[in-house]
């Protein structure tokens, strides 16, 4: 067992190298190293995160792993390679990732345990990015990208930024932010809380500024709250993300939004303020019975009664009547 664990994170630390080899010097790259140019990635960031280029022919992966003593079992083992499915033509076996380029995904010891790939032709009809499966190694709602570097920084700080993808994390890293993780697409999960919880108190959701991402900062706030994590929300300027606001903007723009960032709860009223038709007491009480269900997260009888304060402010509307529509909010959600 423990010897074939070590061969599934040797194949994942080799396939790791090569593909970064690739990608800093093979012809075959030349695309991918023009795409990491178009972004403003400099080689020096590529280094940094060990990026990569898996190729598109599947013979040239083939001859490499049988050179390197990688068994296609272990590569299938691994879901680097796919087996192919009897009714789509193919036979055999194939690479998951083909002509992307590469994030390695690593463990809390800084081992590869799985990869995320991105598509580099923008017509491609495949998905933007594709994620390792679930192997021995990998639980993708068990790792969050960039922890194993960042972890002593959030520590340090307090407080972890989180942000969407791989891209946004390192960017936001390598910007100078380094108490920055991100999850793996996918919605944030207890386990994923709890690891944060283990270094941290405070959570600053810094999620794209779209429908998506606000659907993911109040997903993410489900989550991390009962955890007993404090939830604040940095509100980036509409349509952007970490990345493309570090780029178009700078370092300074994300620090004003970082340093903005609001509780939770008075940002989604902020929202619900920005979409309601009138700010009239009928309006309020419909954005309070939303920002209600929200407080009735809360487990702490202390933490609701501030909530409460401040959201009735905020709404101008009675403590009485918020109250009770927390109190029935928690009794619908048991
Ligand atoms: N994601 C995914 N599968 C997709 C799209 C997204 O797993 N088909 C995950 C990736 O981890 C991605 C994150 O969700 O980083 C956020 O998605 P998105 O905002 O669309 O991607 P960006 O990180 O902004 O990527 P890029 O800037 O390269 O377009
Ligand atoms: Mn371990
Ligand atoms: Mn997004
Ligand atoms: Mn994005
Ligand atoms: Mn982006």
């Amino acid at each position: 067992e423990a010897k074939h664990r070590s061969l599934l994170l040797r194949a994942h630390r080799e396939i790791a190298e090569w593909f970064h080899l690739l990608l800093m010097k093979h012809k075959i790259a030349a695309p991918a190293r023009d795409y990491l140019k178009s972004r403003g990635i400099s080689s020096q960031v590529a280094k940094n995160w060990q990026m990569g280029y898996a190729p598109g022919n599947s013979a040239f992966f083939r001859e490499w792993a049988s050179q390197a003593r990688i068994p296609e079992s272990v590569l299938v083992e691994a879901g680097l390679f796919v087996q192919a499915d009897e009714d789509s033509g193919r036979r055999g076996t194939y690479p998951r990732f083909r002509d992307r380029l590469m994030f390695p995904i690593r463990n809390d010891h800084g081992d590869v345990i799985a990869f995320s790939g991105r598509v580099l032709d923008p017509n491609a009809k495949t998905a933007k990015y594709l994620n390792s499966p679930e192997t021995p190694l990998f639980s993708k709602s068990k790792v969050l990208f960039g922890f194993d570097r960042s972890k002593r920084a959030i520590s340090k700080a307090g407080e972890a930024i989180v942000c969407e993808g791989q891209i946004d994390m390192i960017m936001v890293y390598e910007a100078g932010f380094q108490n920055v993780v991100a999850g793996q697409g996918t919605a944030f999960t207890e386990l994923h809380a709890k690891l944060l919880k283990r270094v941290c108190n405070e959570v600053v959701l810094c999620y794209d500024s779209d429908n998506a991402g606000y659907k993911a900062a109040e997903r993410a706030f489900e989550i991390l709250s009962p955890i007993g994590l404090t939830v604040k929300v940095a509100a980036l300027p509409q349509g952007e993300d970490p990345d493309s606001l570090l780029r178009k903007q700078g370092t300074e723009a994300l620090q004003t939004v970082l340093g903005g960032a609001t509780d939770f709860l008075e940002y989604q009223i902020r929202r619900l303020r920005a979409s309601a038709k009138s700010d009239s007491m009928v309006e309020r009480v419909r954005m309070a019975e939303q920002v209600a269900s929200a407080i009735s997260i809360f487990s702490g009888v202390a933490q609701r009664i501030t909530a409460v304060n401040k959201v009735a402010k905020l709404l101008e509307i009675s403590e009485e009547q918020l109250t009770a529509m927390v109190n029935r909010a928690a009794k619908e959600a048991k």
